[in-house]
């Protein structure tokens, strides 16, 4: 297993650049299947998500090119439609074809994604809506077996704001007969960028950022060319790091708007955040301020910069309290952490974080991407060497993190199995 040995107390400096957004990119990437002909995807981030999505795509007859971080997918050789379950198992977000393969099929068969180190993850809400347009579903012996004769459009109210039921809802709906409604959507700007790409297509796709999205069928969609935006997550994590080291970065490649929940929570925490036209400089000199944080929605404060903000909050002056309202089960991150001397306590969805003036270097063990990264940044501060393990998590969501953070000053190595890389 691949690991990350990091040298702390190194102050991050210099310039940094955010890849595209794998949030964008995994929805982009089944919504190919709609399109006709070949597809032009601009600033894919080469991480492991991507190319197991890719290996999806591929699985049910497209091909799928890379140049550089361009990505070309062709469908004329789209032809099955069902994923394995060793496939599934790679990436729960492989359930994303689902809506694009009865949009064009009208017939899909996935293994149940189940659950992950964060939460049960269920899918009850992609098929209250996609019955709601006429989809029979069968779940059996761990599979979903959906069927649609014809897809209708329907006014669909979505119980909660799900960000992966609103993309196979949207994607089902373009070329189903007729007018679709999702009430109640999930507003991530990873769905605005769907839209656009959808629209792209042909598609007739209105509303995405607010709560009611209105989708009108259309007979066929063709090709286009799109560029993914900027992963505000990773920005976000950037962020942080320059926080976490007392540092000063500049983050190129964002979205502003995009990054206004977390621009302002650090703010809150003494941390200087300048933020420029497509980019952000982020500053920080002494000890943050112990700010309370509760994970939203967008455009609440998002749920996946949780463990990267409870690491900043370990090394405050007071106490923070942190609620985790959207995953029951986020919290795999906090055992790893107390190893490096991080005082918290959690009390079901509630972290209670009592800062600490510097934290030790530890062998510690990434569960889940962003518990990965709030290792990596608390390895960043910590007074002597971290050592990381099982970092494949963090692979799953960043374009060579390390490489990145060395280019900014940081002491941090990836001990392959076959040595140092
Ligand atoms: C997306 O997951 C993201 N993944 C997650 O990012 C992100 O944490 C999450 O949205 C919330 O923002 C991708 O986009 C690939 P949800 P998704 O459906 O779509 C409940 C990362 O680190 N729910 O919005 O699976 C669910 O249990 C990953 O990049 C239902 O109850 O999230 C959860 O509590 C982690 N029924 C809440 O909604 C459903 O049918 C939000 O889930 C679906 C969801």
């Amino acid at each position: 297993m691949d690991k990350y040995v990091i040298a702390g107390r190194k102050r991050l400096e210099g310039v940094i650049r955010v890849s595209g957004a794998k949030n964008s990119t995994l929805p982009i990437l089944t919504a190919c299947i709609l399109g006709r002909g070949c597809c032009v995807l601009e600033d894919v981030p080469r991480i492991q998500d991507v190319l197991v999505m890719a290996e999806v795509l591929e699985h049910l007859g497209c091909s799928v090119t890379w140049e550089g971080n361009r990505v070309r997918v062709d469908n004329t050789g789209l032809k099955l439609t069902e994923i394995s379950e060793s496939l599934m198992r790679k990436m729960r977000a492989s359930n994303l074809v689902l809506g694009p393969l009865l949009g064009i099929f009208g017939q899909a068969k996935i293994a149940s994604p189940g659950g992950c180190a964060i939460g049960s993850r269920p899918m009850d809400q992609h098929i209250k809506g996609l019955q709601l347009m006429g989809v029979e579903i069968k779940e059996k012996s761990g599979f979903i077996m959906a069927k649609a004769s014809k897809l209708r459009g329907a006014d669909i109210h979505l119980d909660v704001p799900s960000v992966g039921a609103t993309e196979n809802l949207m994607m089902a709906a373009v070329l189903a007969e007729g007018t679709t409604l999702i009430r109640n959507a999930a507003r991530e700007p990873e769905l605005v960028d769907l839209q656009n790409f959808l629209n792209g297509l042909g598609a007739k796709v209105r509303g995405a950022g607010l709560d009611i999205i209105r989708i009108d069928g259309v007979r066929q969609l063709s090709e286009t060319t799109h560029t993914i935006i900027p992963d505000r997550i990773e920005a976000g994590t950037h962020m942080v790091a320059a926080a976490i080291t007392q540092g000063d970065v500049e983050i190129q490649n964002i979205i502003p708007e995009h990054m206004e929940s977390i621009s302002a929570k650090l703010r809150e925490a003494g941390v200087e955040v300048t933020l420029g036209e497509d980019s952000v400089r982020v500053r920080a000199t002494g000890r943050p301020s112990a700010v309370d944080i509760r994970t939203l929605p967008y455009p609440g404060f998002p749920t996946d910069m949780q463990p990267q903000m409870m690491a900043l909050m370990a090394l405050t002056e007071g106490t923070s309290v942190i609620s985790e309202s959207i995953f029951e089960n986020r919290y795999k991150h906090v055992d790893e952490l107390r190893r490096m001397g991080v005082r918290v306590r959690v009390e079901g969805r509630v972290a209670v974080v009592k800062g600490v003036e510097a934290l030790d270097g530890a062998f510690v063990e990434a569960t889940d991407l962003r518990a990965g990264a709030s290792l990596v940044l608390a390895g960043l501060a910590a007074e002597d060497a971290t050592i990381i393990e099982n970092i494949v998590h963090i692979d799953r969501g960043y374009e060579n993190l390390d490489v990145k953070y060395r280019e900014l000053g940081a002491k941090i190595t990836r001990i392959s199995h076959g040595g140092v890389r």
